[in-house]
């Protein structure tokens, strides 16, 4: 299943977040308005909103005779709207961090405007959710979107600090992605089970249940980058020019010696900038391949498929608390879909 085909089992929410969303875009200025208008040409999946909306569906599916799960609030489409404009900021200020020159297949922000434009519709976005959360007056959803704003930019930054120095290890790997991916997922679930009034035990299901989505979402995201074939809209090898040390290569590194592990580190330190020239850009071509290589021998993309499909299944398994009901099953969806994607 995709994510088009669980969105159509939300119709009605899924309208009231579009249109909170896009009712939302007004600028005053010329050039923000452009910019909004072209950052908004290529949406994402949207699954943060889908799966902060399932759950609200999920979490009071009982109390609705028609089972179409009703309360589904003001409030709980609030969330959803605030972690799609959170999330939409985090990915204009990470163009800037990794001088990316491509979005969702078509040039950043950062690379056809520049970098302070992207940087500051970021904070427009971000001001944004803000703006679309006072209004659920609730303080607990203010707090779950408080600490993740916060986790992400210091996952952002451990991820630097370890980039540095390629010592990223297994442990590290999972901080950051943690902070920089499953926090948000975890904010979106949580303030939605705040947004329709569920009890605690809830609330943590709903927590757990995103936070290894998050992981097993970032993972996938991290396979992307040594999936030449797969049409992802991501340029393959990026990591490895940015220096991330990702799951694939940890998984390659797990199964070779610490000779052959210094051997890779500094053929990827070797590695040289994108506006490199165009001899620097055939051998950064030629390692990258090699390192390639290296990862398929070590078998590291099966490593990371092992890891991801069990964090998938950790996240079902929060679900177990989650009375049954459709809205329960398309979670089930959903980790399947995100443990499984090609886009
Ligand atoms: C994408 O990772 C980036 C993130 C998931 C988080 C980015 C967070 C920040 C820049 C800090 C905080 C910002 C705000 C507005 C609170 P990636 O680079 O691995 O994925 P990609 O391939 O899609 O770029
Ligand atoms: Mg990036």
């Amino acid at each position: 299943m995709d994510v088009g085909t669980i969105k159509q089992q939300i119709p009605e929410s899924w309208k009231a977040f579009e249109t909170l969303f896009y009712n939302s875009l007004s600028a005053r200025y010329e050039l923000m308005k452009e910019i909004i208008n072209y950052s908004i040409k290529r949406t994402g999946k949207q699954v943060r909103p889908l799966l902060g909306l399932l759950l609200a569906h999920a979490l009071t599916a009982e109390e609705d005779n028609t089972g179409r799960g009703g309360a589904v609030n003001d409030s709980a489409i609030r969330c959803a709207v605030a972690s799609e404009m959170i999330h939409t900021a985090t990915l204009l200020h990470d163009d800037v961090a990794d001088e990316a020159n491509m979005r969702r297949g078509i040039p950043s922000v950062r690379s056809l405007y520049s970098p302070s434009a992207s940087v500051l519709l970021g904070d427009f976005w971000l001001s944004r959710a803000v703006a679309t959360l006072i209004e659920t007056k609730n303080f607990d959803i203010f707090s779950c979107f408080a600490r993740s704003i916060e986790d992400l930019a210091e996952g952002e930054m451990l991820e630097m600090q370890k980039t540095a120095d390629l010592e990223t290890s297994y442990d590290d790997y999972i901080r950051i992605i943690r902070h920089k991916t499953a926090s948000l997922f975890e904010a979106t679930a949580a303030s939605s089970a705040y947004a329709v009034n569920a009890p605690a035990e809830m609330v943590n299901a709903a927590r757990e249940y995103a936070c290894h989505l998050g992981l097993s979402f970032q993972m996938r995201d991290d396979i992307f980058d040594y999936s030449p074939n797969l049409n992802t809209g991501k340029v393959p090898g990026s990591d490895l020019l940015e220096g991330k040390i990702t799951l694939p290569l940890l998984g390659a590194f797990a199964s070779s010696s610490k000779e052959e592990t210094n051997r890779i580190k500094e053929k990827i330190r070797s590695l040289e900038s994108e506006s490199a020239s165009e001899t620097a850009r055939d051998r950064n071509a030629s390692i990258i391949t090699e390192i390639y290589d290296f990862i398929t021998e070590k078998g590291g993309i099966e490593y990371s498929n092992r890891i991801l499909s069990e964090e998938a299944g950790k996240a079902v398994d929060a679900l177990s608390v989650i009375p049954d009901s459709k809205y329960r099953q398309q979670l089930v969806s959903l980790a399947i879909y995100v443990g499984s994607r090609t886009i």
